[in-house]
């Protein structure tokens, strides 16, 4: 049988057009494609006529994110900064540094996983670059300067990269950013006792109204709004009016609800450089630019940048343009369903710093902890997790570590753990400042361990004496019990802050599986990335 030949592919980019080659290849496949699927409503395709439009082979130059680079991405670590990320991503396309330039959670806070995120960016089906929350400033401006490398290529069909939200079936309401429904706040209970230097509490919601199912491993979605205190010292120090209109809305209301007040925005900046002269233009130019003429960069929230630039008067519309929205949170749920599927439970430590003066807020915990009343409700939804679940077979034993706040999803397993009898043995370390005010569930934890869910329970207390003493230091000392759950099958789950102790409690593993595995410790560094390969190390880190 003989392979008919498939028809050439039209030339619709004139010669003249300023394309390179490569790119009036591409681009006449492309508007061959839209050409032809308009013919296609008339005439059905051949199969040859479809596959000449197929963006393989070497008459077809490559999309944007047919660029052969599908390797491991190395940088694809929460616990790695910037810097180090770019490094590892010198030289790999755009989009693959765009990837290296997220936070590496896979969150999907911004509505992608860190992948699909750069991928639509690249694709330009996505134009928003300040969407990724925990990268913050420093993402949204590498970003910025990697924008600016994107061609000008027309946009490539919007079906390749879309938001988690719309690609999935998943499009359900409250499975997404883009789709919240309401549930209502029910209570908040300080989990430190008096004494402690934390504050962080534990927070219920009924979801009964709300239609919603969860998992344990998942986060929960919610819309903050700015305290109203804060959004009033802004339009003061404006000189604005409250209720100048913006949109339809009064300039107050849209502080409280609709931007974000925390970093000052490079594009704030940019708009001071406009309404304002001499050093101070420069300065400001130079803020915009991300370089920090007097050492205070850090520092400038909304406010403080104002403040800064005191007597700038921005047209009160060009001055909300210039912030990025307001974003949601996401919050490990702490609580499972199979024990009430109506009830969800969060562990929110309340950000609260001194800064020149003033108390900074964080946003979405003093939420919680300040501002929402029992009763109200609130637009939330479930981000489901992408790898940190509970071992299918429940037999399956489990180590779980988690500080602070970081013990969150690890009640939610504990909880489901017993309601399901499921017979894997449970290791919970758990740590934190004092034993005395920041024993997070120390009687729920001492129930479980006397109803024998929990098998073992390991506590180490930073603050109680001398020498702090982290959830690693407690690693190392059983690392030969450690050793002998991994060697059995356990999987190990570790929830809590990405900055210092991930890495810590990843680098105390090392060692116990050097010291207790008897290996090199280049053979123990490959024993723990296998156990990630594995799906047997799990990292739930903020
Ligand atoms: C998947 C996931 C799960 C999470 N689970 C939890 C959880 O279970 N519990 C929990 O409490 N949080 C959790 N977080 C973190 C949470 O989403 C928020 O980031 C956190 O509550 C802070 O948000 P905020 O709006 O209150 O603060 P923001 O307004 O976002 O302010 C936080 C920022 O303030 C600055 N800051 C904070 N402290 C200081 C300081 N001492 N000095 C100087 N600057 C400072 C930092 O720049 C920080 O990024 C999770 C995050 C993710 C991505
Ligand atoms: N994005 C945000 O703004 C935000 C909001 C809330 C929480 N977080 C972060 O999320 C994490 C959880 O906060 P949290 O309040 O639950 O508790 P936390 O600050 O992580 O503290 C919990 C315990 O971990 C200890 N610890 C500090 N460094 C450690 C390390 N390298 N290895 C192991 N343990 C270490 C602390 O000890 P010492 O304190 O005595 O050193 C404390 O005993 C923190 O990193 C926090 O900064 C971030």
């Amino acid at each position: 049988m003989s392979i008919a030949s498939p028809p050439p592919i039209r030339q619709l980019i004139p010669e003249s057009a300023p394309f390179t080659p490569e790119q009036r290849t591409w681009l006449n496949g492309f508007f061959a494609g839209l050409v032809l699927l308009e013919d296609a409503a008339i005439t059905p395709l051949s199969p040859a006529e479809s596959a000449a439009l197929m963006p393989t082979g070497p008459a077809v130059a490559k999309g944007p994110l047919d660029d052969g680079d599908d390797d491991e991405a190395p940088w694809h670590d929460q616990t790695l900064p910037l810097a180090e990320r770019m490094t590892l991503a010198q030289g790999r396309p755009l989009r693959r540094r765009m990837m290296a330039a997220m936070a590496q959670q896979d969150c999907g806070q911004c509505g992608y996983n860190c992948q699909d995120y750069s991928n639509a960016l690249v694709l330009r089906t996505e134009e928003r670059l300040n969407l990724c929350v925990p990268g913050g400033k420093e993402t949204a401006r590498m970003l910025k300067t990697l924008y600016s490398e994107i061609d000008v290529a027309p946009r490539a069909p919007a079906t390749v990269a879309t938001p988690l939200a719309a690609s999935a079936p998943s499009v359900e309401p409250g499975r997404s950013r883009d789709r919240p429904v309401l549930a209502t706040f029910l209570s908040r209970t300080r989990l430190n006792k008096r004494g402690s230097e934390k504050e962080t509490w534990h927070v219920e919601f009924d979801l009964a109204d709300a239609g919603l199912d969860y998992t344990v491993g998942d986060s929960f979605g919610i819309f903050p709004s700015n305290d109203p205190t804060l959004a009033e010292a802004v339009i003061e120090a404006l000189a604005a009016p409250a209720d100048f209109p913006i949109g339809g809305r009064a300039l107050r209301d849209v502080l409280i609800e609709g931007v974000a007040l925390g970093p000052a925005p490079d594009m704030l900046f940019q708009l001071f450089s406009y309404v304002t002269g001499g050093d101070r233009r420069q300065k400001a130019k130079a803020l915009a630019a991300g370089d920090d003429p007097d050492g205070d960069a850090a520092s400038l929230d909304v406010l403080a940048a104002i403040e800064k630039f005191r007597g700038v008067r921005p047209d009160p519309e060009a001055f909300i343009e210039a912030l990025d929205p307001l974003q949601p949170r996401l919050y490990s749920i702490a609580s499972s369903p199979k024990v009430d599927p109506q009830r969800l439970a969060l562990t929110v430590d309340a950000v609260r710093y001194p800064r020149n003066g003033r108390t900074r807020l964080g946003v979405a915990s003093t939420f919680f902890a300040d501002r929402v009343t029992p009763g109200q409700k609130l637009p939330v939804y479930v981000q489901p997790a992408q790898h940190f679940h509970l071992p299918a077979d429940p037999s399956v034993p489990i180590i779980m570590i988690g500080p602070g706040t970081g013990v969150a999803p690890f009640r939610a397993f504990l909880h489901e753990r017993m309601a399901t009898k499921a017979s894997g043995r449970n290791w919970l370390f758990f740590g934190h400042q004092h034993s005395n005010y920041d024993f997070f569930y120390e009687d729920e934890l001492a129930g479980m361990k006397a109803a024998r869910v929990l098998t073992r329970l390991t506590l180490a207390w930073s603050r109680d004496a001398e020498h702090k003493i982290y959830v690693q230091d407690r690693m190392r000392e059983v690392g030969r019990d450690l050793w002998a759950w991994l060697a059995e099958g356990a999987r190990i789950y570790v929830c809590g802050d990405a900055k210092r102790m991930a890495k810590d409690v990843e680098r105390a593993l090392v060692d116990v599986v050097a010291a207790h595995g008897v290996r090199s410790t280049d053979e123990a560094i490959a024993f723990v990335a296998d156990l990630k390969k594995k799906g047997r190390y799990h990292q739930d880190v903020y």
